[in-house]
């Protein structure tokens, strides 16, 4: 991690309605001040969807809670006729700080193309917001290209959409490791963070390259994480299922212990 502080984020995706929310971050913060944990050593941030986003600002505010808020996609407009869009802007208001864009589910899902990631990412960025930028190859991918290939691509045409000063995260998440409970080794991680990050140092030049967080995604447990937090480019982690479990994410933000 050479001096960046790790990242651990929590990607609930359609998961825990607001109520379930407000007891989970309740549950997942007060365990976390019992076993001490230092939110400057380990940076953690909670995804929910956005029916809940209000009702966790206000807990997170209220109690004075160090998790961060972020949200699990947004808008590539401003304001307008695009019904059911959620406007970085409306995100700032309710201070959201991450914003994830490009995750596999949406780019397979939905149907979003590069082009509408990068410009999703612009949105957020303009709007105050980080956005975490989701790269990642299918299994066909892999076998066809090998693994960093398509996901230097993809963050590639992304970033291309950044102003230079631009602060932001990247998540590489191979697809076939996403909820398959087979995650990638460390070694496959570290392999394609160090080419992502070396295509940032191409593209936006060494200052940056340094300073962004890598992050791997899939299937991470408590298990895992440990071992990829170890690699010098892998810069904390973006957890789905197992970031459903308060006991299971507080040993994972816990990773040095
Ligand atoms: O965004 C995180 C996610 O796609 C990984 O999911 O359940 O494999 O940890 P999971």
């Amino acid at each position: 991690t050479e001096g960046r502080r790790p990242l651990i984020a929590g990607n609930w995706k359609m998961n825990l309605d607001h109520l379930q929310a407000i007891a989970f971050v309740q549950k997942l913060s007060w365990g976390l001040k019992d076993v001490g944990h230092d939110y400057d050593d380990v940076e953690i941030a909670v995804f929910p969807p956005f029916t809940d986003l209000r009702s966790v600002q206000t807990l997170l505010s209220a109690d004075k809670l160090s998790l961060k808020l972020g949200a699990q996609d947004v808008s590539p407009h401003e304001s307008g006729a695009y019904t059911g869009d959620i406007s970085a802007q409306f995100l700032a208001k309710l201070d959201v700080e991450y914003v994830i864009v490009g995750h596999s589910e949406r780019r397979g899902g939905h149907g979003e193309s590069d082009e509408t990631v990068g410009a999703k990412a612009r949105a957020a960025q303009a709007a105050g917001l980080v956005p975490v930028i989701c790269v990642g190859e299918t299994a066909e991918d892999l076998e066809e290209h090998g693994a960093a290939a398509i996901p230097v691509a993809q963050l590639e045409r992304a970033v291309a959409e950044l102003p230079a000063d631009a602060e932001y995260v990247v998540a590489y998440e191979p697809v076939w490791a996403i909820g398959s409970g087979q995650a990638a080794t460390a070694e496959q991680a570290e392999e394609v963070c160090r080419a992502l990050r070396e295509q940032l140092r191409e593209q936006r030049g060494e200052t940056e390259a340094a300073a962004t967080r890598i992050l791997y995604g899939g299937s991470v447990t408590s298990q895992n994480i440990a071992s990829f937090l170890r690699q010098p480019d892998v810069d904390g982690a973006l957890v789905g299922g197992a970031s459903l479990k308060v006991d299971e994410f507080t040993r994972i933000v816990q990773f040095k212990k």
